[in-house]
């Protein structure tokens, strides 16, 4: 598959990451299968998340690619910290250094290519992140950093404190969410699209090199559901199948596709179980839509160009 380089390191990731939180729905042979069929595909970037099935989703997959040192190798992996589901977030030093122990554990490696902070804990004392990535950078047991669901102001903060580059933000990012794309179009407008609700973390992330990894990408609302072949998008799927035909393709190619021709260079992050989907994702990355096929699919979701 196509690389790129993430954020400002000299990490060179495929364009398309496999999240890895529905993993805990096969059993381990389909696990086994799908992990396998990925690496056939050029697909070594997994990411995952503490929290996913409560640890069962690395665990699982350290089973799937019969973790080695070999194997290792030729993976790259990348985990989630700082939820503790129903109760709190927490960036706590302690929090951090724990949490990362217990992936590794799961993950039944000693490193992790890339440590994300999974959702903004307003009683962060940046100083404690700060102690906690140069702990983990100096034992060697994550090699880059980044954050997810993050804005400017709140990475700013961090970024006061931590030395390490943040390389990545991963935020919720689909056809039908997104806001942070048609914000920046209809600036200083009267109309709801004006409203800017991530101060502007598009324009900050490409000027500071953070690679935006788009999350659900195929799912409308909150996970109410995916927009491909719903009755409740005619307009969208009118038009992601007629491209679809053209380039003879189908609809799960071109919506990824979509996110792929930003010239943000976003990677995003898939949570297909599917074998054939994967694939089809997999294809978005030989995809380069046309300027006038992007803004259609723009309009056809009903976002608006003022
Ligand atoms: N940072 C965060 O806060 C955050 C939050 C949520 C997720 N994430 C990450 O993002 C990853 C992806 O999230 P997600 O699973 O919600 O994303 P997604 O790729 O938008 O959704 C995948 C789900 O949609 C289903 N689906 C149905 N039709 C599909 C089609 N035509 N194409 C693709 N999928 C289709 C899939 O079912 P099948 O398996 O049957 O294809 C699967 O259940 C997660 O694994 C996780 O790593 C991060």
């Amino acid at each position: 598959m196509k690389t790129m380089k993430l954020g400002s390191s000299n990490l060179e990731v495929p364009v398309v990451a496999l999240g890895c939180m529905r993993l805990p729905s096969l059993d381990k042979q389909q696990a086994e299968r799908f992990v396998q069929t990925a690496l056939e595909q050029g697909a070594n970037f997994f990411e995952h998340a503490d929290i996913y099935g409560a640890g069962k989703a690395e665990e699982l997959f350290a089973e799937a690619v019969h973790m080695s040192p070999s194997v290792r190798e030729k993976l790259i992996l990348q985990s989630k910290c700082g939820i503790v589901p129903g109760v709190m977030f927490d960036f706590s030093k302690e929090h951090i250094l724990n949490s990362v122990d217990g992936i590794l554990k799961r993950l039944n490696t000693d490193y992790l290519d890339t440590l994300l902070l999974h959702r903004p804990d307003t009683l962060v004392e940046p100083e404690e992140v700060a102690e906690a990535f140069d702990l983990l950078e100096s034992s060697g047991k994550v090699r880059h950093f980044g954050v997810s669901n993050q804005n400017p102001m709140q990475i700013q903060l961090l970024k006061k404190y931590v030395k390490q580059p943040l390389i990545a933000n991963q935020l919720q990012l689909s056809i039908t969410n997104a806001t942070m794309i048609s914000q920046g179009f209809n600036v200083n407008m009267e109309n709801g699209a004006a409203v800017n609700r991530d101060g502007s973390i598009l324009d900050f992330c490409r000027l500071h090199d953070i690679t935006i990894q788009p999350w659900s990408p195929f799912q409308y609302g909150f996970f109410e559901g995916v927009f491909l072949g719903n009755e409740k998008f005619p307009e969208l799927n009118k038009k992601i199948d007629e491209i679809a035909a053209k380039y003879e393709v189908t609809n799960t190619t071109i919506a990824v596709a979509w996110l792929l021709r930003h010239p943000a260079n976003m990677q995003p992050v898939i949570g297909t179980m599917n074998i054939e989907r994967l694939k089809d994702c997999i294809q978005a990355a030989e995809i380069r839509l046309t300027r006038e096929e992007w803004y259609a699919i723009f309009l056809a979701a009903g976002n608006i160009l003022p």
